[in-house]
């Protein structure tokens, strides 16, 4: 076993791997909410198919994409481990009795972690087949933008939030993604020995203002289209 390996598999290199794979995805989420805050401008869809264009035609966003799939997968295979690792360690008892004890955030939150993973898994499946998918390998609307042509992403999505159930299921997983980043983005720092009378506090701030933020400005979209559209 080479140390990459050993060190990948113990139980500091598996924390590493949840912890930097999820500030990786807590970026990912600032530019994913940038664009799709897009939807919001009154053009018709103009920005948004513009900025969609942009995103799947440029070769290092291209690239950065197969990192970001890699890294889901990572999270969530890793972190469905070291759960199953700790219940069995603890005779059955949860997850969180560890994550408590370690981190004494005795929250609903770091209780439920591996729960509210397995929940905005679901929705990223149900999301990526909704969107990724069509974008990808489907044959979505297109639009003529100065003579060239766009694939019509604001139509598909302004489709998809007239559904009720697909509405419903977007605020669940808001829900369920407020509370996994409230223990998770203060943990991801943690982990990485950030843990400072000064900065601690700052962390923790900014960890609520964008637990709140980011998944209340996501779910505004579904809310919005179905509610007010
Ligand atoms: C609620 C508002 C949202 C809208 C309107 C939206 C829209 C989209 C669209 C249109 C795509 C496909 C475009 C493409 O392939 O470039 C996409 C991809 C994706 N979305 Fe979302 N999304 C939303 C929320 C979320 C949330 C909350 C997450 C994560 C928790 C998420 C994660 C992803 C991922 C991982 C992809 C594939 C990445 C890629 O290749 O671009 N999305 N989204």
């Amino acid at each position: 076993m080479s140390w990459f390996t050993k060190f990948i598999t113990s139980s500091l290199g598996q924390k590493l791997v949840m912890s930097l794979t999820g500030l990786f995805l807590i970026l990912f989420l600032c530019v994913h909410l940038y664009g799709n805050m897009q939807l919001f401008k009154g053009d018709q869809g103009y920005a948004y198919n513009v900025f969609s264009h942009f995103m799947t035609h440029n070769p290092v966003i291209e690239a950065i994409a197969i990192l970001l799939y890699l890294f889901i997968l990572l999270h969530a295979i890793q972190g469905i481990a070291l759960w199953v690792q700790n219940r069995s360690a603890r005779g059955g008892q949860n997850y969180a009795v560890k994550v408590t004890r370690t981190t004494n955030t005795n929250s609903f939150a770091s209780r439920n972690m591996a729960y509210l993973g397995l929940l905005i898994l679901v929705f990223l499946g149900i999301h990526m087949g909704d969107f990724w998918w069509k974008v990808k390998f489907g044959a979505p609307p297109v639009v003529m933008y100065d003579g060239e042509e766009y694939q019509d992403v604001f139509a598909l999505v302004g489709a998809s939030f007239q559904i009720g159930w697909i509405v419903a299921i977007y605020v669940l997983a808001m829900v369920g993604l407020f509370f996994h980043l409230l223990h998770g983005f203060q943990s991801a720092f943690q982990t990485l020995g950030i843990k400072h009378k000064k900065y601690t506090p700052v962390i923790r701030f900014l960890g609520w203002v964008y637990s709140i933020f980011v998944p209340l400005l996501f779910a505004s979209m579904p809310i919005y289209y179905f509610f007010f559209k």
